[in-house]
């Protein structure tokens, strides 16, 4: 690499990128977050780079959480403020990476880029692909211009939008509607930005501030459509005390729902609650119909959608701006 006068700043929070397993021969057998991230990036030995490491948490991203969250949130946004900061990598176990990667996307206001990575195997295991990953992660962060928030694994760049986690084993675990092979990334960071501009965006109208003080979280779940499904998890939710305020539903299809689920959810709406509807397929995007009674439509996959819709009633209440629903 050559000397580059800026800095870039990794902050850990944990996932298999950080795992090690007590007998590398077995190596399936790991626990997540276990390595701190200061580790991982001295064991790349990085030549010509001012590099920064920060263990914001170390847990498996099971537990992913919007406490963690916020905590992140506040690093990024206290290391992105500094001038000679180029660019900050995040690394992150890959269960939920796709969830934090909208959050960050949605909420960040800035343009410097900042790349989500992880791995699919512990950093002892013997064909670990976590040092090439965040290598490729530090390489895209140092270099001059802004991509904004995107994600890095198996030499692709990937756009936070449609971003999914495909397989569960295979280290080509993630997919996207338009991957960018990292080298061709790097050299045009200006035609990167632009081709991901393409992909739908997720602005949520609140500042950072404003989240970091959250205490109380709005209660979003998220429901499937399936054979058999007849809505009564949802009847039952909505009748009890703490119902939630708004439901994602994971539709089949183009966001279809059985009569049972629909007649569930209407009543969830009629009591007040949100009700946005995805689709359980990893690629197409909801398309809303003429005389739908749940209008709310999503292109995210289920579990983002959850996120930024959790975001948008949390920008409402504290706008405290009536009836308006900000579009996810
Ligand atoms: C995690 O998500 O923290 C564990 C799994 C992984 O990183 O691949």
């Amino acid at each position: 690499m050559t000397e580059n006068k800026s800095r870039v700043v990794v902050l850990g929070t944990g996932g298999t990128i950080a795992g090690w397993a007590p007998d590398p021969k077995q190596a399936h057998q790991y626990r997540a977050g276990e390595v701190a991230v200061g580790d991982l990036v001295k064991a790349l030995a990085p030549q010509g780079l001012h590099i920064e490491t920060e263990d914001v948490a170390r847990i498996d991203s099971k537990n992913m959480n919007w406490t963690v969250w916020q905590q992140l949130v506040a690093r990024l946004t206290y290391w992105l403020a500094h001038d000679d900061v180029q660019g900050v990598v995040v690394t992150h176990g890959t269960d939920t990476l796709e969830e934090t990667a909208i959050l960050l996307h949605s909420l960040l206001k800035g343009d410097k880029t900042v790349v989500i990575t992880g791995a699919m195997r512990a950093a002892n295991a013997p064909d670990c692909d976590g040092p090439v990953n965040l290598q490729d992660a530090i390489r895209l962060a140092a270099t001059p211009g802004r991509a904004g928030v995107v994600a890095v694994f198996a030499g692709h760049v990937h756009a936070p939008a449609s971003l999914t986690k495909l397989d569960c084993q295979s280290l080509r675990a993630f997919a996207s509607s338009d991957p960018v092979p990292i080298e061709p990334a790097i050299e045009n960071l200006t035609a990167l930005r632009e081709r991901f501009s393409g992909q739908p965006d997720h602005p949520v109208d609140m500042d950072v501030s404003a989240f970091l003080q959250v205490t109380a979280w709005p209660r979003v779940e998220l429901v499937h459509n399936h054979a058999a499904q007849d809505g009564w998890l949802v009847r039952t939710l909505i009748a009890s005390p703490d119902a939630p305020e708004a439901w994602v539903v994971a539709g089949t299809g183009n966001g279809t729902l059985s009569q049972g689920l629909e007649d569930a959810l209407i009543q969830a709406q009629e009591k007040g609650a949100w009700v946005w509807r995805t689709s359980r397929c990893p690629w197409g995007s909801v398309q809303a119909q003429r005389g739908d009674r749940l209008s709310q439509v999503c292109a995210l996959n289920p579990c983002k959608a959850r996120v930024v819709v959790t975001l948008a009633l949390l920008a409402l209440a504290l706008k405290q701006q009536g009836l308006a629903r900000p579009l996810p």
